[in-house]
């Protein structure tokens, strides 16, 4: 097999064209890496598969095997890329590698597995969704391979992109497959805790509301500027301004101290006035705007008491609420 200090053929950031754009070449780490010793089996070289096998080859492992829907297309490009070898999922066997890592999407994680579990596999296995739990690998367990996930908690778009430091990665499983996954975590400079099973479920949507949530919120002030026939520029004001506040929110010890707006300055008379005009032309954003509204009084008020301005807003909400 390939010696993973070999890598890469060429330097970090170069994408190797449009169908390989997910398919770039590790940076170089300086010899021996922090994760030496490593060697990789990859189900799924989509968009998380194939940055996080980059960035484990960059920094010491090797990639043995890749297997895709198909054995051409993007497991034999990013095969190509590492010097690997495609391989068809039925026969994927990773018993000789230390780790096989599983990204596929949701919804075909159990065929997959399914499948894989034909065959001995490596010592630890570990899946890429956030979602599901080291469960979903039982019947690989069953065959004696530590199981569990390893879920980065961040968007991947560009296909070069490198690990963040500091980015937050959910961990849970078997002993073994929780220290490998720590392991790996702690090369890619990231900062990982264990999600059990229990708390999956509301991991996963406090990841969509502070993702998809956030973004739709704003490109719903956008429709409203729109609307109201203002300029693009507008728009491109709000975005400036939810970047500025999530960068405030950010740099507090909690969110809430970055908590701002006349909601929060309990001004009654203009926020009642905002959300009857709202509910004349988007009554469905109106009904979402006063929920809104009362959760940043309530996360408010988890941090120190409500003045009298608030509470009466507050009170004026649940109000507002029976009439959406
Ligand atoms: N995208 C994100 O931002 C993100 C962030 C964190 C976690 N995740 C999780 O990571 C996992 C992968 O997501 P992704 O966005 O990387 O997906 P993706 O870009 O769509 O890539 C999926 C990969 O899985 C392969 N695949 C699909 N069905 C398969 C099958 N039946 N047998 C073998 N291979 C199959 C595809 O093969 P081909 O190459 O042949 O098409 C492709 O390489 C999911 O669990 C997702 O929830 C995603």
């Amino acid at each position: 097999m390939t010696d993973g200090r070999r890598f890469p053929r060429t330097l970090a950031g170069l994408s190797t064209g449009s169908y390989c754009s997910a398919v770039t070449t590790a940076r170089q780490w300086p010899e021996p890496g922090p994760l030496s010793g490593i060697s990789l089996a990859l189900v799924g070289p989509g968009r998380v598969g194939s940055a996080l096998t980059r960035w484990a080859q960059g920094r010491g492992a090797r990639l043995e095997q890749v297997a895709g829907r198909t054995l051409s297309g993007r497991a034999a490009a990013q095969a190509g890329a590492s010097g690997a070898v495609p391989v068809a999922l039925p026969e994927l066997s990773s018993a000789r590698q230390t780790l096989l890592l599983i990204a596929v999407p949701d919804p075909e994680l159990d065929g997959v597995v399914a499948t894989l579990a034909a065959r001995d596999q490596a010592p630890v296995v570990l899946h890429t969704s956030g979602s599901r739990d080291a469960a979903a690998l039982a019947s690989l367990r069953a065959r004696g391979s530590a199981v569990g996930s390893l879920h980065p908690l961040r968007a991947f778009a560009d296909p070069a992109a490198e690990p963040l430091p500091g980015g937050f990665y959910a961990v849970d499983g078997d002993p073994e497959a929780q220290a490998l996954a720590f392991r790996l975590t702690a090369a890619w400079d990231g900062v990982a805790a264990v999600v059990p099973a229990t708390a999956r479920r509301l991991y996963h949507f406090g990841a969509t509301l502070a993702a998809g949530g956030v973004v739709t919120l704003v490109s719903a002030a956008a429709d409203l500027a729109d609307r109201a026939g203002l300029p693009p520029e507008v728009a491109r004001g709000y975005l400036a301004l939810a970047q500025s506040a999530l960068d405030q929110a950010a740099r507090g010890e909690t969110p809430r101290a970055a908590l701002t707006g006349p909601v929060l300055r309990g001004e009654r008379g203009l926020v009642l006035a905002q959300l009857a005009e709202l509910r004349r032309l988007r009554p469905e954003l109106a009904a979402l705007a006063t929920h809104l509204a009362r959760e940043t009084l309530l996360q408010a008020g988890a941090a120190a008491p409500l003045d009298a301005a608030q509470q009466a807003l507050l009170e004026a909400l649940a109000e507002a609420e029976n009439m959406t």
